[in-house]
């Protein structure tokens, strides 16, 4: 068995110890002669295993009591939607930061439900860096403001928590339990599970992301990886990121190289490297390396080093 090194944005890689665990027990969860996926999801076993969910994240991320956790069917995508529908009447107006191609795509699903202000839009650096509070034009009576902690597609993360009267929603599907999150300062965090939490089996990779050291252990070892790469490709004068430093995304990070052609060897050499899903999202090229908890820095490494070797017989 060979294990790759998966970069994808998500659905994206769970960690070995995870997926062995899950192995094990495939045939026979703890002693019930059957899996998770088999049993009656009213039943007392499965039951306790979503309340265990629930708790871990609660505790993983000190979700205060007046909180409510949701575990919901349709991703991140049915809320563009969900919460406009839940929060909004067709009259009322909510501010919008348009900071990339996932905020495009909850500013489009929001405008059929309610009046969408757009506050502040990152178009003039082709969606590479967060506009500033100070350059924001606000409505007095947005029933909330939306924005995406974390650009998915383009790398561009918010450097700030924003401020004001509204409350906040916050698309938090690439950033979600990468480290310690101020879960009070917002009225709705919404995110997919595929990228840093895992597919199903959620209780697992809550308890793996306990047992590493929680979310200040995440964050360490998150930033480290990060650095590391936006080091490599700041000071290969080779390979590009067109991200504001500041703005630079810690979970996925686009870079280009000097031609276009060079693309499909370097993901080509890559694969047969054990280094998979490489290629930026395809409304953008580019390539892209998504690190979130899962990657190792040991990943990392090895990236890096296959850039070094890929520059010196290609640059
Ligand atoms: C920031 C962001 N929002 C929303 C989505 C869509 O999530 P889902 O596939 O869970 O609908 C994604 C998926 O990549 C994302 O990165």
């Amino acid at each position: 068995m060979t294990r790759v090194y998966n970069f994808s944005a998500g659905p994206a890689a769970l960690p070995q110890e995870v997926l062995e665990r899950l192995r094990e027990e495939m045939l026979d969860w703890h002693g019930h002669g059957m899996s998770v996926m088999e049993m009656s999801h009213r039943g007392k076993a499965f039951v306790g295993i979503a309340q265990q969910a629930e708790a871990d994240l609660r505790e993983l991320l000190a979700v205060p009591s007046s909180y409510k956790v949701l575990f919901l069917q349709g991703g991140a995508t049915a809320q563009f939607a969900g919460i406009p529908l839940n929060l909004t009447t067709p009259d009322a107006v909510v501010d919008v930061v348009n900071t990339g191609a996932w905020s495009k795509k909850a500013i489009a699903e929001a405008k059929k439900y309610c009046k969408v202000n757009v506050v502040a839009d990152a178009a003039s650096s082709n969606y590479a860096h967060v506009p500033p509070q100070s350059e924001w034009k606000r409505s007095p009576n947005a029933a909330y403001l939306h924005y995406t902690p974390n650009e998915t597609i383009g790398g561009v993360e918010f450097p700030f928590v924003p401020d004001g009267d509204a409350p906040l929603v916050a698309d938090f599907s690439s950033t979600i339990l990468s480290r310690p999150l101020d879960v009070g300062r917002y009225g709705v965090i919404y995110a997919g599970a595929q990228k840093n939490i895992g597919p199903a089996g959620l209780v697992v990779v809550f308890d793996w992301v306990k047992r590493g050291g929680g979310l200040a252990a995440m964050a360490e070892r998150n930033r480290a990886k990060a650095a590391k790469l936006y080091g490599a490709i700041d000071g290969s004068g080779f390979y590009r990121n067109p991200v504001a430093v500041e703005c630079r995304s810690w979970m996925n990070v686009p870079f280009t190289l000097p031609h276009v052609e060079l693309e499909k060897p370097f993901a080509e050499g890559a694969k047969r490297a054990g280094l998979v899903a490489l290629e930026g999202h395809r409304s953008v090229g580019g390539m892209r390396a998504s690190i979130y908890n899962a990657m190792p820095l040991a990943g990392v490494d090895a990236l890096v080093e296959y850039m070094k070797e890929f520059q010196r017989t290609k640059g």
